[in-house]
């Protein structure tokens, strides 16, 4: 019986590795899991299990089991994992040789003390706490990271964002690294803790990089994805202008870009399979888990744009002469975003993973960019279920 402690399973990747791995308990494999969740105010842990577990847009692959099947394999903790929690931790305890997938994170990307505060304490020291606590009862410690930690990506990214001398002691992090926001920076510091931590202490681990999550392209019902974030963010700023602005003709927008960078972004399905099937194999340690082609900056726009009738240009620059429509996507999101969307050329290397996950098909997001987004449109970034 091999016991998986998955953290962060209410969100859009968590909940997606969720699935892939009731998938394999359904199809016989013997396993227990354990998720820690936080309740509200208004709704226990256990209820807000079963609203994943139910949820109408959960893969086709699942449609022909009721919920309470899946419950006799899983064993919910309701707890914060941003608090120290004796009592969630010794009901974890219990248990020996976990796969712990460490997926839960704050994705706040801001610069200001609030982001600060929440990376550190939520994703940095609630970590490290997790890991040190757990000590003697892990398997193996799998950390799903960003494949933008590492700062500037340039040319071909390996996957190795850590220094190793010749007798394999990691070397300390440096200052070279060019993070971006408080976010990247502690995603890196708590990666190389987590190398230090268990090479010390005997421990496998494994680091996985996701690049922008989108939604699904392999299995039914397509294009799904429990929340819109990062890329989508920039359709739903122009959505809201357009509604808040509806008299506003011929709108353009000079976005501030590398007009040669690629948009690297990974199906959500694809990256849970690639998670869930990578969990066992101990030769990898730090993988690049994204799409192994990125998407042609103009064309990504030109699809992010259209919808809402906005011509738009690349520029070099924020435009220090704003129109309506770029003060209002300057102040909401342009800023950060910027900072992204300025990045070298850069591929990543993605050898490794392909060669790991060969039985898994690779989705063309290219050529599926497109009818993605539109469905994301099209559901008003998940006001409108179901859309047509
Ligand atoms: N989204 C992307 O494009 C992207 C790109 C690269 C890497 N990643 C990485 O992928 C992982 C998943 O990201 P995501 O986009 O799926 O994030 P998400 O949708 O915001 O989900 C985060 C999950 O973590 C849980 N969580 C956060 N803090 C917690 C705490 N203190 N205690 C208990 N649970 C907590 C959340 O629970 P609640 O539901 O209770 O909030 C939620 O289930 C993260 O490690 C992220 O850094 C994401």
């Amino acid at each position: 019986m091999e016991t998986i402690l998955l953290t962060g399973s209410t969100g859009i990747l968590g909940r997606e590795i969720l699935y892939q791995l009731l998938k394999e308990m359904m199809s016989g494999k013997a396993m227990h899991l354990l998720l820690p969740v936080r309740s509200l105010p208004d709704k226990s842990a256990l209820d807000r299990l079963l609203e994943v577990l139910n949820a109408p847009d959960k893969p086709h692959y699942l449609s022909a089991y009721p919920s309470e099947q899946f419950l006799t394999g899983i064993e919910v903790i309701d707890t914060d994992l941003a608090v120290h929690d004796p009592h969630a931790i010794s009901q974890i305890k219990k248990y020996k040789n976990i796969y712990l997938i460490h997926n839960a994170s704050n994705t706040n990307l801001y610069y200001d003390n609030k982001a600060l505060l929440e990376v550190y304490e939520n994703n940095y020291l609630a970590t490290l706490r997790l890991l040190e606590q757990l000590t003697g009862h892990i398997r193996k410690f799998i950390f799903i990271s960003t494949a933008y930690c590492t700062g500037l990506l340039k040319g071909l990214v390996k996957n190795e964002y850590h220094d190793f001398d010749e007798a394999g002691r990691l070397y300390p992090m440096g200052l070279h690294k060019q993070q971006r926001n408080h976010y990247e920076y502690y995603k890196l510091l708590t990666e190389h803790e987590i190398i230090h931590y268990c090479n010390k202490k005997g421990i496998s681990w494994q680091i996985l990089r996701p690049s922008m999550i989108g939604g699904r392209l392999l299995d039914a019902p397509l294009y799904r994805i429990a929340r819109y974030n990062v890329f989508y963010l920039m359709g739903i700023c122009l959505y809201k202008w357009r509604m808040e602005s509806p008299d506003q003709t011929s709108p353009h927008i000079r976005i501030f870009a590398n007009p040669d960078m690629p948009l690297n972004i990974v199906p959500v399905d694809y990256l849970a399979a690639a998670i869930v099937h990578l969990r066992t194999d101990d030769d990898v340690t730090e993988a690049n888990t994204v799409s192994s082609k990125g998407i042609p900056l103009h064309y990504g726009l030109s699809v992010l744009i259209h919808p809402w009738d906005i011509s738009f240009d690349i520029t070099r620059e924020i435009p220090t002469d704003p129109n309506h429509l770029e003060t209002f996507f300057y102040s909401k999101i342009g800023a950060w975003m910027a900072e992204y969307l300025q990045l070298p050329v850069h591929e990543f290397d993605t050898s490794l993973l392909r060669q790991k996950i060969a039985h898994i098909p690779e989705p063309d997001m290219i050529a599926s960019f497109a009818a993605l987004y539109d469905y994301a449109v099209k559901s008003e970034f998940g006001r409108v279920k179901n859309p047509v």
